[in-house]
C-alpha cells in the first residue's frame, strides 16, 4: 500500500502530530521533556480537546511520546523501536460483499486449535491474549472467596432466575459504570458468561439469519465466529490501527446494504489492531447508528487496559436520552480480574427485555458465586490499584516484546506500539505466510496467532498477533529469536528479491 492510498486531506490532528514529531527529531523537544498538555495544545493551536488528545495519542502510537498516568505525556528516549509503524487501511478498496467470503471462520479457527492440540503441551504460548497468572491478585481473591463462603454457606444453590442477575452485582456494576461516564439503572444490567456470551446475546436480539453485521477488519475471531454460527454475514469495514473503524466506510455500507442490522466495535485497544477510537468518532458512530437504525454492539473488554491520563468513556456514554438504548454495552472481567471466572456483563438498551428473555431461555440463571466475587472486587479501591500495577507491568512487557521484534524479525516488519493491552499486531513483509509460521512455530514448541484468524477477507495472511501477557524471560526472548529465524527462511524463499516497503 502506498501513500497514494492515504485519504487525500490530512486531518488536522495528523498535521499537528507531524509538527511535533519533527520538533522531537530536530531536538527542540528532548527525551524526558513534558509535552504540552491537552489544554495547552487546544489554546496554542485553536483546536478542540478531542483533536488535541488525538495529537498526543497519534504521537504515542508512533512511539514518540509516552503517557504517564495522572501526569501527562512525555517525549520518549529515541532508539527504542527501529520499526516502521502500521499502515492505514486502503479506504478505496471495495468492501468484501461476496457472501462466499463470509463462510469458514469456525472451521478455520477449529483447524488451528486442533493443530495446537495435536502438538501437545507447548513451552511457549505467544498466541493467547491473556495476562500471565502472576499479574492477578490471587491472595486477595482467595481471601474474598473464603470470606464469602463463611458469610453465605448456601451460595452454591441456584441464583435468582428473574432476572437472572444477582442484585448486588447489578448495583456494583452500575456504580462501576458511573466511574467511566456511563449511567445505567442496576435493573438494566445483566450478568453473562464472559464478554462472549454478551456479544452472542446481542446478536441474537438484533438480527436473524441472512442479516448483515458490520465489524472492524481485522477483528477478534470470537466475534466472527458468533456471527457465522447464527447464519449472519459479517461485513468487514476497513479500520485504522490508530483510530479504529472507518466511519466513512461504515456510512457507505449503511446506505447500500439493506440487510445491515448492527455494528460490532471494540473501541478501546481493538483486537488485534490495538487502536483506540477517539471520542469524536464514538459520538459520530452512535449518531450514525441512530440515523440508520443500527444496533451498536460495543465490546469494551479492554477499556481499563488503555494507558491514558484521562478516564476513557465508551460509546455508550453518548447514548443520549432521546435515542435511549441504541448501544448494547458488553464488558467482562476476564482479562482484568480472573479469566477463569468468565464474569461478563451487559446493558442492552432498548433490547434489554429481549436479551433477558433469550438469556433465560438459553442458559438460565448465572452463578451467584462469581458475580459476588466480581461485585466485591470491582467495588473496592484495591481494584484500581491492581489495574494500575497490571497496566505498568504490561507496558514493560509490550516494550520488551516490541524490541525483540525489532531485533529478530526481518526488515520490512511493521508495528505500531498500542497504548496498552496484551498483544502486538505485526505486518510481516508481503509474501510471508503466517499460517506456515504457525505450523513451523508449533514444531518448535511456540504458539502464535496468525493473521487469517482475524478476518475472512484473506487480507491478513502476512500479519501476526503476538501476546505479551507473560513476563519477558530469557525463554520468551529465545522464542522471538526462533520466530525471527523461521521468518528469515521464508524471506529467503521469496521468488524475486524485492525492495521491502
Ligand atoms: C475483543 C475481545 N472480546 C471478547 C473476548 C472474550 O472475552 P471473554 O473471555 O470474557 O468471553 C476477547 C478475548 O480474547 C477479546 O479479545
Amino acid at each position: 500500500m502506498s501513500h497514494s492510498s492515504e485519504p487525500r486531506e490530512v486531518p488536522i490532528y495528523r498535521q499537528l502530530a507531524a509538527l511535533y514529531e519533527q520538533a522531537i527529531a530536530a531536538g527542540s523537544l528532548t527525551p524526558g521533556m513534558r509535552m504540552p498538555s491537552v489544554r495547552e495544545l487546544c489554546q496554542r493551536h485553536q483546536v478542540s480537546l478531542t483533536t488535541a488528545l488525538q495529537v498526543l495519542r497519534q504521537l504515542e502510537s508512533q512511539g514518540c511520546v509516552e503517557a504517564r498516568e495522572r501526569v501527562g505525556y512525555f517525549v520518549r528516549e529515541p532508539g527504542g523501536l527501529a520499526l516502521p509503524g502500521a499502515r492505514e487501511p486502503d479506504l478505496h478498496e471495495p468492501l468484501a460483499q461476496d457472501p462466499r467470503v463470509f463462510a469458514g471462520i469456525n472451521e478455520r479457527i477449529s483447524g488451528f486449535l486442533e493443530k495446537a492440540r495435536r502438538a501437545g503441551p507447548l513451552p511457549l504460548d505467544l498466541g493467547s491474549a491473556m495476562p500471565s497468572p502472576s499479574l492477578f491478585d490471587a491472595p486477595a481473591l482467595n481471601r474474598l472467596a473464603h470470606g464469602l463462603l463463611r458469610e453465605q454457606p448456601d451460595i452454591l444453590v441456584y441464583g435468582p432466575s428473574a432476572p437472572t442477575t444477582h442484585p448486588e452485582f447489578q448495583q456494583a456494576m452500575a456504580r462501576h459504570a458511573l466511574t467511566f461516564g456511563v449511567c445505567v439503572a442496576p435493573a438494566d444490567i445483566g450478568a453473562t458468561h464472559g464478554n462472549s456470551e454478551a456479544v452472542n446475546l446481542a446478536l441474537d436480539a438484533v438480527a436473524e439469519p441472512g442479516d448483515v453485521i458490520a465489524v472492524e477488519s481485522p477483528t477478534f475471531f470470537g466475534i466472527l465466529q458468533a456471527i457465522e454460527v447464527r447464519g449472519l454475514r459479517a461485513l468487514e469495514i476497513p479500520s485504522s490501527p490508530h483510530t479504529g473503524m472507518s466511519l466513512e466506510a461504515l456510512e457507505l455500507a449503511a446506505r447500500n446494504e439493506p440487510r445491515l442490522k448492527g455494528v460490532v466495535v471494540v473501541p478501546h485497544l481493538q483486537m488485534p489492531l490495538g487502536s483506540v477510537m477517539p471520542d469524536t468518532h464514538k459520538e459520530r458512530l452512535v449518531a450514525l447508528c441512530v440515523e440508520h437504525g443500527l444496533a451498536l454492539i460495543e465490546d469494551d473488554i479492554y477499556r481499563e487496559f488503555v494507558e491514558s491520563p484521562h478516564v476513557l468513556r465508551p460509546a455508550k456514554a453518548w447514548d443520549r436520552p432521546g435515542d435511549a438504548g441504541q448501544v448494547i454495552y458488553c464488558a467482562s472481567l476476564s482479562k482484568s480480574f480472573a479469566p477463569g471466572l468468565r464474569q461478563g456483563w451487559m446493558s442492552a438498551g432498548r433490547w434489554q427485555a429481549r436479551v433477558q428473555m433469550i438469556k433465560f431461555a438459553r442458559t438460565r440463571n448465572m452463578q451467584t458465586w462469581s458475580q459476588l466475587l466480581a461485585a466485591r472486587s470491582v467495588d473496592s479501591p484495591a481494584y484500581e490499584r491492581h489495574m494500575r500495577r497490571m497496566r505498568a507491568q504490561l507496558r514493560i512487557q509490550r516494550e520488551q516484546a516490541a524490541r525483540a521484534v525489532a531485533r529478530y524479525f526481518p526488515a520490512g516488519t511493521r508495528l505500531s506500539l498500542p497504548p496498552g493491552g496484551l498483544s502486538l499486531w505485526l505486518e510481516l513483509p508481503i509474501g510471508i505466510s503466517s499460517t506456515r509460521l504457525y505450523d513451523e512455530a508449533l514444531q518448535n514448541g511456540i504458539r502464535v496467532a496468525p493473521g487469517p484468524m482475524f478476518s475472512n477477507t484473506g487480507r491478513y495472511e502476512h500479519f501476526l498477533r503476538l501476546s505479551c501477557g507473560m513476563p519477558f524471560t530469557a525463554e520468551v526472548e529465545a522464542g522471538y529469536r526462533t520466530l525471527g529465524g523461521l521468518l528469515a527462511a521464508q524471506v529467503a524463499e521469496l521468488p524475486v528479491p524485492r525492495k521491502v516497503a
